[in-house]
């Protein structure tokens, strides 16, 4: 397969309700996205072994090949390849016995989501915001027919084609765009996440819009962001940073976000996991050795952050566009 070739996405997205998304895929990748480390990103793609997996696991956690079909010299080649895609931050991957500890224990939030929402069998997934597109795998895995991500950072749509090298067969496909590139009123999938990613706009409301925009009739949105204790029309807007973030902007309580939630038109709106995020969750590995969540708390104070604002916490909303 030539490197990062969206052929068969095209392929499947052709004749569909959401084929419009076509358009705005580049003709030729690696002339689009030549800027940056990119040039570094393709050399480590191809430095990666050449294995099939004979098998692989995406319902308990995503697990590719085993380690009897890798010699030592063949992990070591792909641990080197893998880490020259640093910072890995969601995760981990079990790839061929290799354990890829990311920044995060992305599995625990699938934990935490996954028997709350609608079977994803048979549906068609959108993930915005979507990183290495860890979660879009753990979703073919629950039997979603066909999982698109999209991240506006063009490192994890190297780590995700990093992922896909191995992994040929489940219909899952990672795109550099944002929700905003999309085109309008794509009013087509079944399932739509946004994980992480609402806090980091400046516009909430112009980023639920365009969620509800991607849904069907009856679909459903899966929503986690960072919120705040308090009432109803309670929300935090931090000066500077929060938690070491410079791009965070609106905080709300649970309350406020029903509301907020409400107010863009959703219904059957619930509110179905509220978590502290804890330093065993987010913090620093040999796969994202930069500074962590442990850095952003008080020494002596975890339950705020260096800034003085309310530690990490974050909810999971479900709702349903009528
Ligand atoms: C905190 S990460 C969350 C990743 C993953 N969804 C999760 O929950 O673990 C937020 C991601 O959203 C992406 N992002 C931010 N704004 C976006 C936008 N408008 N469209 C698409 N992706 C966006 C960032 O590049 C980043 O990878």
């Amino acid at each position: 397969m030539p490197l990062m070739d969206y052929t068969e996405l095209i392929d499947f997205l052709d004749n569909k309700k959401f084929g419009r998304i076509i358009e705005k895929l580049p003709q030729d990748f690696l002339t689009a996205f030549n800027h940056g480390d990119f040039d570094g990103w393709v050399s480590a793609l191809q430095e990666l072994p050449d294995i099939s997996p004979t098998s692989w696991d995406l319902q308990e956690g995503v697990r590719i090949g085993e380690a009897g079909q890798c010699n030592d010299g063949q992990r070591e080649q792909l641990k080197r390849a893998l880490l020259k895609l640093q910072p890995w931050r969601k995760g981990p991957f079990d790839m061929f016995g290799l354990d890829m500890d990311t920044e995060w224990r992305s599995d625990w939030k699938w934990d935490r989501l996954k028997d709350h929402i609608s079977p994803l069998e048979n549906r068609n997934v959108l993930d915005i915001g979507c990183g290495n597109g860890y979660h879009c795998w753990r979703m073919a895995g629950a039997g979603a027919r066909f999982v698109l991500g999209v991240d506006s950072h063009l490192l994890f749509t190297m780590q995700y084609w990093a992922i896909r090298h191995f992994l040929k067969e489940p219909p899952v496909f990672v795109v550099p765009l944002a929700l905003e590139d999309l085109p309008a009123e794509l009013n087509s999938f079944d399932s739509v996440f946004s994980m992480g990613v609402l806090y980091h706009r400046r516009s909430p409301f112009g980023h639920l819009y365009g969620l509800k925009d991607c849904l069907r009739h009856g679909g459903e949105l899966i929503l986690e962001t960072l919120v705040i204790e308090g009432r109803k029309g309670m929300t935090l807007v931090p000066q500077g940073r929060y938690a070491r973030m410079p791009n965070v902007w609106f905080l709300p309580s649970c309350d406020t976000l029903h509301e907020w939630l409400k107010k863009v038109g959703f219904s059957n709106i619930r509110l179905v996991d509220v978590t502290k995020t804890s330093v065993e969750e987010q913090r620093t590995t040999a796969w994202m050795n930069f500074e962590s969540l442990p850095e952003a708390l008080g020494k002596d104070s975890p339950g705020i952050t260096i800034e003085s604002y309310p530690a990490p916490m974050r909810a999971i909303f479900v709702a349903e566009k009528p």
